[in-house]
């Protein structure tokens, strides 16, 4: 295997049946506490991404953790897509289905100036739910979307089929589920 998919595959620890049967947990921790795997890996994703990049947007919580330092190493900054009832004023929202159970995400409202280059990023590409509504809920603001980009494609569940034709996806490693 290259460099990239050795690290990834022994810094990405997989649960079966967790938090509920039949889902295959992704535990992205070993990876965040092995501070040159981690520097590695943001500049392999960094390196995938288009390179004018104004705000990556981070869904979370595990697309904060990665975002922010992907933002970073971009020179670009960082905007949380917050679940429900954390950010102040009178944020945009949008509710949707996810693997196991349901969740609403909101972002500020001032947090995507009109004409923004934004890329959203998560962890995990899984069914698309979450990928899904994080670009609807984008899309309400006069910003171009540059792409949405995970640092894992779990290809079997079919999540890139659920997201809009016309917004480049993209993964750095895949995984067949
Ligand atoms: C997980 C993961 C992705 C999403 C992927 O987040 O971090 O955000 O599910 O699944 P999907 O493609 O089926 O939507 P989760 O909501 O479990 O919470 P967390 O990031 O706060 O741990
Ligand atoms: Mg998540």
């Amino acid at each position: 295997p290259s460099q990239l998919e050795a690290l990834m595959s022994s810094h990405i620890e997989t649960f079966p049946d967790f938090p509920e049967p039949g889902v295959l947990f992704r535990d992205i921790t070993p990876l965040l506490r092995d501070p040159e795997a981690f520097r590695a890996i943001i500049g392999h994703w960094g390196a995938v991404l288009p390179k004018e990049i104004d705000l990556v947007v981070g869904v979370e919580a595990r697309g904060f953790v990665l975002g922010a330092p992907l933002a970073l190493s971009l020179g670009a900054g960082f905007v949380p897509a917050r679940k429900a009832g954390k950010l102040p004023g009178s944020p945009r929202s949008i509710s949707y289905d996810l693997e196991y159970g349901s969740a609403e995400i909101e972002i500020g409202v001032d947090s995507l100036p009109r004409g923004t280059r934004i890329v959203v990023v998560d962890d995990l590409l899984a069914t698309g739910g979450t990928a899904a509504a994080t670009i609807e809920l984008v899309r309400e603001f006069d910003v171009e979307l540059l792409g949405v980009s995970f640092l894992l494609e779990l290809e079997g569940l079919g999540g890139r089929d659920r997201l809009p034709a016309g917004v480049p996806v993209t993964a750095l490693s895949t995984v067949p589920n």
